[in-house]
């Protein structure tokens, strides 16, 4: 509740019923917030071994701020938008369990991606022989989150070989990710990330010069969605 009568919502009045809220936010948003911070609440400052628990954070809001804000310009309804911003903060959530029951192999897979100047996700396939979608995949399965943050935390670096029912979550998160890196909102242990494919643009509906005025914007927003991560402490 303290979330939904937050500046992130904007609302009027003050809300104070949980039907109230489900009533203006629709059921699958107040499920997801409730579960995206159940998953948040679970990870404390000592999970961070080897990424850096500020940066990766500011990468993780940047990319939920910036797929909600994609999600309201090709017109996604209010009810499936919140989707896109649980989908965009936990995209990455796969990097913590590796981050911290593998520190020191993921440290290696860091440097290892910075010198062969390949991007972290195919060095970390390299050296665990999986990497952090197989891992977000499995937090998305064991917490019961939407079949479209499954899909969107199983394929955020692949989206050109997706071919499942939420194709545009899918997209605007591999198109958010890739801008968070490309400004330097944040740091997620990622120095060469590869950009999406100039289609993936055209079938989500936006271009590559509109994305990129968004930064000031982006900033802005990333103030205001901190709250999200507050309430876990
Ligand atoms: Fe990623
Ligand atoms: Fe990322």
């Amino acid at each position: 509740m303290k979330l939904i009568n937050s500046a992130y919502y904007g609302l009027n009045s003050k809300v104070t019923s949980l039907v109230r809220a489900i009533i203006m936010l629709g059921i699958n948003t107040v499920k997801n917030l409730a579960l995206s911070t159940a998953v948040l609440g679970n990870i404390s400052s000592s999970s961070f071994q080897s990424l850096d628990l500020s940066g990766f954070w500011r990468h993780s809001l940047c990319v939920g701020v910036t797929a909600r804000m994609i999600a309201k310009e090709i017109g996604i309804s209010s009810q499936e938008i919140e989707s896109y911003f649980i989908a965009g903060l936990l995209h990455d959530i796969g990097k913590i369990p590796l981050n911290n029951a593998l520190a020191e192999m993921y440290i290696h897979a860091m440097s290892h991606s910075e010198h062969q100047g390949i991007p972290l996700v195919d060095s970390e396939r390299h050296i665990f022989g999986f990497s952090h979608e197989e891992v977000g995949k499995l937090i998305a399965k064991s917490w019961k989150l939407g079949p479209e943050i499954y899909d969107a935390l199983s394929f955020h670096h692949r989206p050109e070989s997706y071919s499942g029912d939420y194709g545009q979550i899918v997209r605007a998160v591999a198109v958010s990710n890739y801008f968070a890196n490309e400004f330097e909102f944040g740091f997620s242990g990622n120095r060469n990330p590869l950009p999406p494919q100039e289609e993936v643009f055209g079938e989500l509906g936006i271009s590559r010069e509109w994305l990129e005025d968004l930064e000031e914007e982006v900033t802005a927003e990333i103030e205001k969605a901190k709250i999200f991560l507050k309430i876990t402490d």
